[in-house]
């Protein structure tokens, strides 16, 4: 009998997240003040954040307890299913044994509810009732959505203009849940207007939308924070939750993996699925091959710069250190929304710049591709980004087909594409482009990143 799903115990629910930093081959490099490039103060981002989150983001301690709010919200979906996909590994002929964490499950659709939760609970307990955001696909903005409705607060959320033209009715679902939806660049903010008078026809990104939101934060004297879906310290912490689960339930058949995939936005799924194995190669040098998926129309982690860059395009946050394609860089309009970010989570640009784990970049038709294969095989059908994901697992399998090793691979299926059938019809009728980043491009991003002597 094939043991499709490999379920956990709702009593086995990991009850800590578990926090990377202290087991890092080097140390951490800290957020910087953009005005005198040092270490920021933990003040400094209170105008934002709540204390909890603050807290979070420069921890040194290993294991952070999971609030029993939390924890309830969480068993709404979690422990989600570990899935061996028996039929996808027929379908390929791979000897390769092939697991996905189906984190789709999720009422949001996809793994940001898992950091969403947590942010709306840590602001609500401070005293905060409204939050403000930016969505590429609006599977952030609807995890937050949905937070917020759980812990009766408001949410605004500002959507990239193509993903609002594209995605109606996520548009539609937001609203359900109780949020305001903006189409970014709006004329909300004065970031808005003056991208609007510039560029009237831009396609948005998540960095315009991400300046968008932080300004209404920052104007509201303290009524609204804002938050954040991916990249920072805390929201990576949040999504151990994944890998925490994936590893009981992995060795509850016996298994652990030889190589671990997700795709990259800015960072935070595969940090998700990544960090708690990672956490055997630092400490133990157990051998596993992390490998991070990005677009190449939007080539983060393989090709752009290390350096100290602003996190949004309105150059409003503090300086992370980070693989970078140039704050202003607006990337093309692919179908995989989440993945259009010009950086990357600091802790993922270390662990990959240490060589702990590697990136490669893909085009869009064979992510496509991949996505039918999958969704024939194993009758789920993925978020373009996951996609990403599922193309280089089906890659790493047809090698070991030609090899006849037997790896045993690892991928976090991020979300659902249910909200994404104008990509999938975009690829039936041929008109997805297949977009590699120029170089010169690249080049020019060097220009304006700031300069920071470290
Ligand atoms: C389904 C899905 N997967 C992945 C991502 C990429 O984000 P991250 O790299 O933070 O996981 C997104 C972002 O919107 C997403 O919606």
């Amino acid at each position: 009998m094939n043991q499709y799903n490999i379920l956990l115990d709702p009593s086995k629910m990991p009850d800590a997240w578990y926090n990377i930093i202290p087991d890092l081959p080097v140390p951490f490099p800290p957020p910087l003040h953009p005005g005198t490039h040092q270490p920021v103060n933990p003040s400094d981002l209170a105008v934002l954040f709540p204390p909890g989150l603050i807290e979070q983001e420069a921890s040194g301690q290993s294991m952070i307890s999971i609030p029993g709010e939390i924890m309830d919200a969480y068993r709404l979906y979690r422990p989600t299913p570990l899935r061996r996909a028996f039929r996808l590994e027929k379908a390929l002929g791979t000897p390769a044994k092939i697991f996905y964490k189906n984190e789709s499950v999720s009422p949001s659709g996809s793994h940001k509810l898992n950091t969403a939760i947590a942010q709306a609970y840590y602001n609500k307990i401070s005293g905060v009732n409204e939050l403000t955001t930016e969505t590429g696909a609006g599977q952030w903005g609807t995890a937050l959505s949905i937070a917020c409705a759980f812990f009766n607060m408001k949410c605004t959320v500002y959507m990239v203009r193509v993903s609002f033209e594209q995605k109606p009715y996520r548009r539609s679902l937001m609203q359900t849940y109780g949020a305001r939806v903006v189409s970014s660049p709006s004329n909300e903010t004065d970031f808005g207007k003056k991208i609007l008078a510039e560029q009237p026809n831009t396609t948005g990104s998540l960095g315009i939308a991400i300046s968008e939101a932080i300004e209404v934060a920052a104007k509201s004297g303290g009524k609204k924070k804002y938050s954040l879906g991916s990249v920072l310290n805390h929201v990576l912490l949040h999504q151990t939750i994944i890998g925490q689960e994936a590893k009981l339930q992995m060795e509850s058949v016996g298994e652990y993996p030889d190589v671990v995939i997700g795709c990259c936005g800015g960072g935070s799924n595969f940090a998700g699925i990544s960090f708690p194995f990672a956490k055997d190669k630092l400490r133990n040098g157990k051998k596993i091959d992390f490998i991070g998926v990005e677009p190449a129309a939007c080539p983060t982690l393989t090709r752009g710069l290390f350096a100290y860059d602003f996190g949004d395009t309105g150059m409003m946050t503090p300086l992370l250190k980070q693989y970078t394609l140039g704050h202003n860089f607006v990337p093309a309009g692919i179908h995989a929304g989440g993945l259009r970010y010009h950086g990357i989570a600091t802790l993922l640009a270390v662990l990959v710049r240490e060589k702990v784990m590697r990136a490669v970049a893909c085009l869009q038709n064979p992510c496509f591709e991949a996505a039918v294969t999958f969704a024939r095989a194993e009758g789920i059908i993925p978020a373009p980004e996951t996609a990403h994901a599922i193309r280089i697992a089906i890659d790493e399998a047809l090698k070991c087909k030609e090899s006849g090793e037997k790896k045993t691979i690892l991928f976090n299926l991020s979300g659902h594409g249910h909200f994404d059938m104008t990509a999938y019809d975009a690829y039936f009728s041929g008109k997805l482009e297949d977009i590699v980043l120029e170089q010169s491009v690249i080049d020019a991003a060097e220009q304006c990143i700031p300069k920071v002597a470290n």
